[in-house]
């Protein structure tokens, strides 16, 4: 550029209007124009108006497996490994589909299950084999199917262990069936109530149900009695509230926030908040058994 007109435009009160133009319709009305192409064809081919479901673009499925492997303290490979364990899952995928399609829900709900930020759920649950995982908020119950696959997958090598997930809508969870349900249990009723008369010891904890803050924070403070030294907590709410920061600040751990980016899809995506212990490499098994040898 000719340095004249670029100190113009540059460096001067006069040069800033003349770039606004270019500034509105060169840079800020293409990106809205996408959002807007993107919200009419989802308008017409998803069903959804709720709970959207999408995938991740390539780019941030790779920080997804990246941000496990740092909270889990297990290698990015083994955890890009379960991310692709998952993906390949045709059985999964076709119990989905089956469910969906017989449902009642079928009207507002797609059937081809995308499984985005979950996928980062199912790879913590392979890595470090957890015992028992609580989850709050069943819905369709497309997140709690992708944990049971998870747990289904650690016993057939060994590592028993089962769901429990909480909702107040008694017909949650259609998504759910055989062999995945095996490994849960729908525990219905008001989230918080639940959780303070669970008695099990909890590893891996994950609030999904009533997003209002005070409510999030109520169900850490339900299950804080049933943590232990390596509990995991994830919340799928923190992109909203700090209450899991404050929580882990409580607990003297670290946090770490992961930012869906959706492939193809205008909602700006959810993400995963997580309170963990840094550099720690958690599997539970090592947990248990050195627990069972204190006694
Ligand atoms: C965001 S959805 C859960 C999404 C699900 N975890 C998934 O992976 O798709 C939130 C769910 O929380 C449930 N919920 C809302 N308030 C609740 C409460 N007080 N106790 C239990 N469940 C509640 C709703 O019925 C809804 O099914």
């Amino acid at each position: 550029m000719n340095p004249t007109l670029r100190h113009f435009l540059k460096f001067t009160a006069a040069g800033r209007w003349v770039v606004l133009p270019y500034r509105f319709f060169g840079i800020a009305l293409p990106r809205v124009l996408r959002q807007l192409r993107l919200a009419t064809r989802w308008t017409f081919t998803s069903k959804e108006h709720y709970n959207f479901t999408y995938d991740l673009t390539d780019l941030n499925e790779r920080y997804l497996a990246s941000f496990i492997a740092v909270v889990s303290g297990h290698p990015l490979r083994e955890i890009e490994g379960y991310i692709a364990e998952l993906k390949a899952d045709e059985r999964l995928r076709s119990v989905l589909m089956n469910r969906a399609r017989a449902s009642r829900d079928r009207h507002n709900s797609d059937i081809v299950p995308r499984y985005g930020r979950r996928m980062g759920w199912y790879a913590l649950v392979r890595a470090t084999r957890p015992r028992v995982v609580l989850e709050t908020g069943v819905d369709r119950g497309l997140g709690t199917a992708v944990l049971a696959a998870a747990l289904l997958r650690n016993a057939a090598e060994g590592f028993p262990g089962i769901v429990y997930a909480t909702d107040i809508v008694p017909d949650c969870g259609y998504l759910l069936d055989e062999p995945f349900k095996a490994c849960c249990r729908i525990l219905l009723g008001d989230s918080v109530t639940t959780l303070q008369s669970f008695e099990e010891s909890v590893d891996l904890f994950l609030h999904d149900s009533d997003h209002r803050p005070e409510y999030e924070w109520a169900e850490f403070i339900a299950i804080e009695p049933r943590l232990h030294d390596a509990s995991l907590v994830l919340s799928d709410n923190s992109a909203e509230t700090s209450k899991l920061l404050e929580f882990a600040i409580r607990r003297g751990r670290s946090f770490l926030y992961f930012q869906d980016q959706p492939k193809d899809h205008w909602w700006p995506g959810d993400g995963i908040g997580a309170a963990f212990i840094p550099g720690a490499r958690t599997f539970f098994p090592d947990v248990h058994r050195a627990t069972t040898l204190e006694k």
